[in-house]
């Protein structure tokens, strides 16, 4: 089985190609080219288009089944002085985002970035209509076009209290040309990180090839003179007979 196929039959990719087996010329265009935006923009055009009302897509699986992974790391502590920083990397239309900023009981400022506009409009739209109300007053919630492996011409070094990844990373690496991306995307994220800090990616990618990578990339942020991030893995849990991890990249706190 080529690689190529093989991540064609996790449960992410069957979902997406549910979705997309209507247009079979965007199935091949997602199948090989998830790190180019014009795919992606065909993608959230075309399924909102046929689709009665606007339903949010969510890659594996929605908020609810990774709450209490995410909400704990939002602590007081972290930013006694102002609100707390969440970053969702390539949101997408997904709800993950505005459930953290509904659901969260101290004052956070998410922002929602994708590399798409039409995902971006879409959710602005759509949450606008719905009227999205934070737990907390304070809270924001915005939504960005961002190319996030440029992340530095809108995110000031340690500044990122959350950076939450539901699917972005996979979608780089299991791409033709992404592979580069997905490095710079890391890169991006360990330097926008605040200490203490956290990155979570949720992916169906096993361990035996995800932590050698991030570890990697944890010791290359120790050669260029940065205390190294810590790397760590759970288990979310299996859906649909495919077993999800929690890749958890943390920034050392300040010496
Ligand atoms: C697999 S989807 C996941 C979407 C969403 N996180 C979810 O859980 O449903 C990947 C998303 O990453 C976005 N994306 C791809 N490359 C990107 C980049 N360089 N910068 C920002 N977003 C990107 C795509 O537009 C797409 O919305």
């Amino acid at each position: 089985m080529s690689a190529l196929t093989k991540s064609l039959t996790s449960s992410g990719w069957r979902i997406l190609a549910a979705c997309a087996r209507q247009y079979s010329s965007l199935t091949t265009e997602l199948i090989e080219n998830m790190d180019k935006k014009a795919t992606w923009d065909r993608f959230y055009t075309e399924t909102n288009s046929k689709a009665p009302a606007f339903r949010n897509f969510e890659w594996f699986f929605g908020f609810d089944s990774v709450q209490d992974l995410i909400l704990p790391l939002l602590r007081t502590g972290s930013r006694p002085d102002g609100l707390l920083q969440v970053l969702d990397l390539g949101c997408g239309t997904s709800a993950l985002g505005p459930s953290v900023y509904a659901r969260c009981s101290l004052p956070v400022h998410v922002t929602c970035a994708d590399i798409s506009p039409v995902a971006v409009r879409l959710m602005r739209e759509q949450t606008a209509a719905r009227s999205v109300r934070p737990l907390n007053l304070s809270s924001r919630l915005d939504f960005v076009e961002l190319d996030c492996t440029q992340l530095d011409t809108r995110f000031a070094a340690d500044s990122v209290d959350l950076i939450l990844d539901k699917g972005t990373t996979d979608a780089l690496l299991r791409s033709r040309e992404g592979g580069g991306k997905a490095d710079l995307l890391l890169r991006q994220c360990l330097k926008a990180l605040r200490r203490s800090g956290s990155l979570l990616q949720f992916s169906d990618e096993d361990p035996d090839a995800r932590l050698p990578w991030l570890e990697a990339a944890a010791a290359a942020a120790c050669d260029q003179g940065l205390a190294g991030p810590r790397v760590a893995v759970q288990e979310v849990g299996e859906l649909r007979g495919v077993c999800y991890y929690c890749y958890q990249v943390t920034a050392p706190p300040t010496a």
